[in-house]
């Protein structure tokens, strides 16, 4: 409160402070939405006299730290790529960091896998920044191409997560593969997997894997699918989750903390949301 509305009987001070929260309120909706720009941001907090100077932010993080990266040729080359390919956006620093471990991988002996792929913007833009054909190996993508299967969710995920919109999100997850596997076409090694995570991983044997990537957003089948792959990753092999830190995802991190706590290893929870793995 201003120091002089300080002097102000509070029957007239708490409609003020009413006001003033819905304003906020108001304001705050709009540093969530997808579309503010960094300017737009900026303007706002000088506004509000916060001393703040963002130089990223997304529907997720605001940052002052450097982002060249957002300018690095490599890294949007395979962004593009995938805006391109997908018509969708991804909060850049998260793309980012998958990218830079995705490329860390390269290395290391094993193919790539990925656990939820939906229309490929995480797989597309890796290949495409990593100059794919050149590193002979496989990328599997595993996904059900028709969403969550309700009989594997939480009841949380159930009834508070998904609730009564569990079919309009398996809906928006539904009627694309074959456009998904038209888009890859041009990287020949990367192989489709449709069907239900865990039963569908003994479809394939995929013996050394260098990158894993769980991107399904329930807590059963990525724990299942770590599970499942934690004894093929090879050493110095990168996972990333892509929920781990996610707002409403607290069983997800649950979930994985307690396998990892049993497998022996740490996960670095990044700013992004998204966890990190290297196995030693
Ligand atoms: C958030 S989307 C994946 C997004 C994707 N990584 C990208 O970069 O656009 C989640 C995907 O997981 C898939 N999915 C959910 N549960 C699954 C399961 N048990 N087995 C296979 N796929 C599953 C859904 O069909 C959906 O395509």
């Amino acid at each position: 409160m201003r120091p002089l509305t300080r002097y102000l009987p509070e029957p007239i001070k708490k409609p003020l402070r009413t006001i003033r929260s819905r304003v906020q309120g108001t304001l705050m909706k709009q540093v969530f939405r997808k579309e503010m720009t960094v300017a737009q941001l900026n303007r706002l907090f000088r506004l509000h006299r916060y001393w703040y100077v963002a130089t990223y932010a997304d529907n997720q993080l605001i940052s002052r730290h450097n982002c060249d990266f957002m300018t690095d040729e490599r890294f949007l080359k395979g962004h593009r790529f995938a805006q391109q390919m997908t018509a969708q956006e991804r909060p850049m620093w998260s793309a980012y960091l998958l990218q830079w471990a995705a490329r860390q991988a390269v290395t290391v002996e094993g193919d790539f896998v990925e656990c939820g792929t939906a229309r490929g913007f995480a797989a597309a833009s890796i290949v495409a920044s990593l100059d794919w054909q050149r590193h002979h190996k496989r990328f599997f993508l595993f996904d059900s191409w028709e969403g969550l299967l309700n009989g594997q969710l939480t009841d949380y995920e159930r009834t508070v997560l998904y609730g009564r919109g569990l079919d309009g999100v398996n809906q928006s997850y539904t009627g694309y593969y074959e456009e998904v596997q038209r888009a890859f076409s041009s990287f020949p090694s990367v192989v489709f997997i449709k069907g239900y995570v865990p039963e569908s991983l003994s479809r394939v044997e995929i013996p050394t894997v260098a990158f894993l990537h769980l991107d399904m957003n329930a807590v059963y089948p990525e724990v299942e699918a770590l599970r499942h792959f934690w004894p093929r990753l090879s050493r110095g092999a990168w996972v990333v989750l892509d929920d781990y830190g996610q707002p409403g995802r607290g069983e997800q991190k649950q979930g994985m903390d307690r396998l990892v706590e049993e497998l022996g290893c740490e996960i670095f929870a990044s700013p992004t949301g998204q966890g990190l793995i290297i196995k030693s």
